[in-house]
């Protein structure tokens, strides 16, 4: 699930510890009220019960530390046959629905219940905003199973009131390249809220994962649950600096104004390296070949190949943008960036309901340095009209936030696995997975 997927939402860079506020107006002191409310209710959650997942393979809290259990599967798989054959029990005025996400119509449905309903930042002053175009592709890359997008719809009125969503990927994890679900998308209308559905929900796309003999998933959540195999931070650029503090996003530092502002977040009209281009269809095989490499070094990474990479990374507008260094006097590829576009509705705000923003995705470096592709990719943002370019500190990120000036945002992104144990948690350098 996505970033702040609870609180790095849109994630208001309003708490940024350890960051200069006198140079970077996103940035505030470390103690606001925010941040000690998410640090509180991280701590109480450790020591929390959770009768659900605490049922559940994944590892469990009491197990930190414990280097005797071994690495990979929880539980063995079963015999398929030995697989619930019929969905899970709903409270009577509810049926399960498959969603069909080549329907206009139900794609639709699916867009209007996550733009009431889908994750807001901890004050609630934005909702993500999927756009239809996003869900289509998120949801059928390739292999993709129809079952696996599962919808609830109260029996009376028809009306879809939660989601779940899984896609087949392949993760490495060390050596091991494992079939895995990534879960997403796992909302419950407002009203629903408390009444444990969720758990039924996530007990129903497993037991559908379970059919096609896959038994393994990933995925993220703004909550701690058992346990993380890493915590990320999400930083963000402003672009519009303007537009992000008047809709509350970040605010003005200390001993700033708004025209010094706008003139330290001020980037250059057009990219600076040259050979910097679009991917195309036909940089597939290469853009294939320098993200393998490049991923291979990290412990938790997907395992793509052409068809995954033709997916998830060829340009598809107002979705995601993929540009590549090509060397002017050899044609070689050697350097890759990609984003992918994700709007936030801005609640209850006169004058702006959108907050366009882009999230960092995959992005190799051979011969440009990371931070000056960084810097192009940050300029072509701009170039599209996006107000903040997000990032998390997964992979070499870290290299360039600082300098580049994105400024800590104040949510966590927890990384999850199920049914499959890692000895240690993992810092987030050594994550090459960015789940949507
Ligand atoms: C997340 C959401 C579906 C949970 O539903 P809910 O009505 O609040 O909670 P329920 O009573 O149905 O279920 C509670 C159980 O679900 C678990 N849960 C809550 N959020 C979860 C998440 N994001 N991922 C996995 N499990 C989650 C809880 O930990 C609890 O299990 P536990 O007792 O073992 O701890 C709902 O709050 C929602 O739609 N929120 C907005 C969208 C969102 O945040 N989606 C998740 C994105 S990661």
């Amino acid at each position: 699930m996505a970033d702040n997927k609870n609180n790095s939402l849109p994630g208001s860079s309003k708490d940024n510890p350890d960051h200069d506020s006198e140079t970077n107006p996103v940035s505030k002191e470390n103690s606001s009220l925010s941040t000690i409310v998410r640090r509180f209710k991280d701590s109480v959650s450790l020591g929390k019960t959770h009768k659900f997942w605490e049922s559940q393979p994944v590892g469990q809290f009491k197990d930190i530390g414990d280097s005797n259990l071994p690495e990979g599967p929880i539980e063995p798989p079963t015999l398929l046959s030995e697989v619930k054959q019929e969905p899970y029990n709903l409270p009577s005025q509810y049926e399960w629905t498959t969603c069909d996400m080549e329907s206009d119509e139900t794609c639709r449905e699916v867009y209007d219940l996550l733009k009431c309903n889908y994750v807001e930042d901890d004050e609630n002053m934005f909702r993500f905003n999927y756009s239809q175009e996003f869900l289509t592709w998120a949801l059928r890359p390739p292999g993709y199973y129809r079952s696996w997008h599962i919808g609830v719809r109260a029996k009376s009125s028809k009306k879809l009131v939660a989601f779940i969503t899984g896609v087949p990927a392949r993760i490495r994890v060390r050596d091991e390249v494992v079939k895995m679900a990534e879960i997403n998308f796992l909302c419950v209308h407002k009203k629903l809220r408390s009444k444990r559905l969720a758990p039924v929900m996530i007990k129903e796309v497993t037991r559908r994962v379970h059919l096609e003999n896959i038994w393994q998933a990933a995925y993220t959540a703004g909550v701690v649950l058992p346990t993380p195999i890493t915590t990320c931070q999400y930083w963000h650029r402003s672009l519009n600096p303007k537009k992000l503090i008047d809709v509350g996003f970040s605010r003005l530092g200390a001993r700033m104004t708004m025209s010094r502002t706008i003139k330290l977040y001020k980037l250059p009209d057009s990219p600076a390296t040259p050979g910097f281009r679009n991917m195309e269809l036909r940089d597939v095989p290469a853009v294939t070949r320098l993200l393998r490499n490049y991923l291979s070094q990290f412990v938790v990474a997907p395992d793509f190949d052409e068809n995954d990479v033709e997916h998830w990374l060829l340009p598809t507008e107002n979705v995601v943008d993929s540009y590549l260094v090509e060397s002017p006097e050899t044609h070689e590829i050697t350097d890759f960036c990609s984003f992918y576009t994700l709007p936030s509705s801005i609640l209850g705000n006169q004058n702006h309901s959108t907050l366009k923003a882009a999230y960092s995705y995959y992005n190799v470096s051979t011969k440009t340095p990371l931070l000056q592709l960084m810097n192009d990719a940050l300029i072509v943002a701009k170039q599209k009209d996006f107000d903040v370019f997000n990032a998390l500190d997964v992979m070499h990120n870290e290299s360039f936030l600082k300098e580049l000036k994105f400024g800590p945002g104040d949510g966590q992104l927890h990384y999850y696995l199920y049914n499959y144990r890692i000895r240690h948690a993992l810092r987030p350098s050594e994550l090459g997975l960015v789940l949507l």
